[in-house]
């Protein structure tokens, strides 16, 4: 038999993918999305589909014998991580020379696994980031549809200022205040009016439960509750799991054919699959897309792809790190998974930060602040094909995220200061204060305007697209999700009038 053909295919099932397939079902499109990990709707022995932050186990990770939890240590003890069986687990942690990425896996991609911090950036950075985009669109159109269409909100105030599980972000609050520092209310695409039901002991918790980067259970609009099942509903739109595209090429009619790799959840090939398409959406991720475009175009199956594939890739200013309280000022034993209150420093001249106030959901009073800074910073990594060994590599050094620590050591110092507080050095495997070797928002690779046109057209190759967090160029000041999703509702709007309708 020859290859499979359908009229569109979406590689991924994450933000811009999704977007991208609802739009093509209801324009009638046939269209199916390959996703390489697996549907989460089967519950494990436990009666639940994810499992907890606390004990791990094999549902955590995609295919290792140990999870790699972003703090992998407490007091220098290994008490973090689990060994577990190797398994198409839900969260990967992508290792390269001097940066290692978290990405989610499964039908829903990075939704899955992600904190749901749903922020539209700062008008005029958006502008500074992508200027060729009409801002007026984004801005009156693009984002509130995304936001509509996430499901996104803000934690009632009174919930917040009144919850036992929010005390750690007041604590953070009240010292950030101290400081002379403001916070800003995070939204959100969890369902904060059930998490009001966790709390009052009338639904099942999962916010309240640990439940965040390796899946929750209940109470977050994740995409297979939003995108997804409207664009199944079109009845146009198909998904294969455990499915991952290899390799994509030209052929001389102009169709793509796509050599696909189907396993099962231990990682064994099942079959190897071809299949054709017109028109091919490229929404792997930033890491998924630009492999599959370098790949194709230094194997010289699409050799007229653009040399700025690989290029302006970063890690959004991304720098973990924490503070030690006072025994006195206890961040609590209960905390929400969900983060909704960030430190608000981007206005400032010389070091922007946007911090979170973070989690650490470990069912134990630690005393300890969390935050993930979101920096500003100018240093941008380039993705490179090895064609030896058929990998993907990051030229980026540690060196190049000094300007990110810098910036959010100057506002912590200053909550520091105030508060006569010092930083925690056990948290992060080693004695470092700033986690600056690994990052939650990859972005770029494959850029708007530079390795694609304006829309996300790739250039040199007709009727491909990129959709997803490769098209931002490495940075966008807040939590990506909500942009990456209106940038596709924005371009897939122009292809299909443009070359789809048509
Ligand atoms: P995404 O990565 O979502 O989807 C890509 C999909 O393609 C994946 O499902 C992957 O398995 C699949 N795929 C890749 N290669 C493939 C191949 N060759 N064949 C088939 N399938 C393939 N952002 C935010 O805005 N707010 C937040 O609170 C957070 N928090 C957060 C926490 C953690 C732990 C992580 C890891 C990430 C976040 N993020 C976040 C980041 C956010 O989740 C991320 O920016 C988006 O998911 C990126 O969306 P994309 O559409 O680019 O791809």
């Amino acid at each position: 038999a020859g290859p499979t053909f359908v009229p569109a295919v979406v590689v991924g099932t994450g933000y811009g993918s999704s977007v991208t397939a609802l739009r093509l079902g209801e324009a009638g499109i046939s269209t199916l999305m390959l996703e390489m990990g697996q549907l989460w709707n089967q519950p494990g022995p436990d009666g639940k589909v994810f499992c907890r932050m606390i004990n791990p186990d094999r549902r955590s990770t995609w295919f290792r014998t140990r999870t790699e939890a972003p703090l992998g240590t407490f007091l220098w003890l290994d008490v973090v991580n689990r060994d577990i069986e190797s398994y198409a687990g839900v969260l990967d942690r992508v290792h390269f020379a001097e940066m290692s990425v978290y990405v989610g896996r499964g039908v829903g991609g990075g939704s899955l696994v992600n904190g749901g911090m749903a922020v539209t950036p700062l008008r005029s950075y958006f502008e500074q980031v992508l200027p060729t985009v009409d801002a007026d669109e984004m801005y009156n159109r693009y984002y509130p549809l995304a936001n509509s269409m996430l499901g996104v909100s803000t934690i009632p105030r009174d919930y917040f200022e009144n919850s036992d599980y929010y005390q750690f972000a007041r604590v953070s609050r009240a010292q950030a205040a101290n400081a002379g520092l403001g916070t800003a209310f995070v939204p959100n695409v969890y369902d904060f009016g059930y998490m009001a039901m966790e709390e009052s002991g009338q639904a099942p918790k999962s916010a309240l439960n640990a439940e965040v980067i390796y899946g929750n259970n209940y109470g977050k609009r994740s995409l297979d509750r939003t995108y997804l099942p409207a664009a199944l509903s079109t009845g146009n739109v198909t998904i294969q799991t455990l499915h991952r595209v290899r390799t994509i090429a030209q052929q001389p009619d102009g169709t793509y054919l796509l050599t696909v790799e189907q396993i099962d959840t231990a990682g064994n090939l099942l079959a190897t699959k071809e299949i054709g398409c017109r028109h091919l959406f490229l929404g792997a991720g930033s890491l998924g897309t630009t492999e599959l475009l370098l790949r194709a175009r230094d194997t010289g199956a699409l050799p007229a792809l653009s040399d700025e594939i690989g290029n302006g890739w970063g890690p959004n200013g991304n720098i973990m790190t924490a503070r030690a309280n006072h025994l006195w000022n206890p961040t609590g034993m209960l905390q929400s998974s969900i983060p909704t209150m960030a430190i608000d420093d981007w206005n400032n001249p010389t070091t922007p930060v946007f911090a979170e106030i973070a989690p650490i959901p470990s069912g134990i009073e630690t005393w300890v602040s969390l935050y993930l800074a979101i920096t500003k910073s100018p240093e941008r990594g380039t993705f490179v094909y090895d064609r030896a060994t058929d990998t993907m590599g990051l030229r980026w050094t540690r060196e190049q995220n000094q300007v990110s620590v810098a910036a959010a050591k100057s506002l912590l110092d200053r909550i520091n200061h105030a508060n006569g507080t010092i930083y925690r050095y056990d948290l992060f495997g080693d004695t470092r204060a700033f986690a600056d070797d690994f990052c939650y928002h990859p972005l770029g690779g494959c850029v708007l305007g530079k390795a694609t046109d304006g829309y996300g057209r790739v250039t040199g190759a007709r009727n491909l697209y990129v959709t997803d967090g490769s098209l931002i160029p490495g940075s966008i000041g807040v939590n990506p999700f909500v942009t990456i999703t209106a940038l596709a509702e924005r371009n897939i709007a122009q292809v299909i009038r443009q070359d789809i309708a048509a």
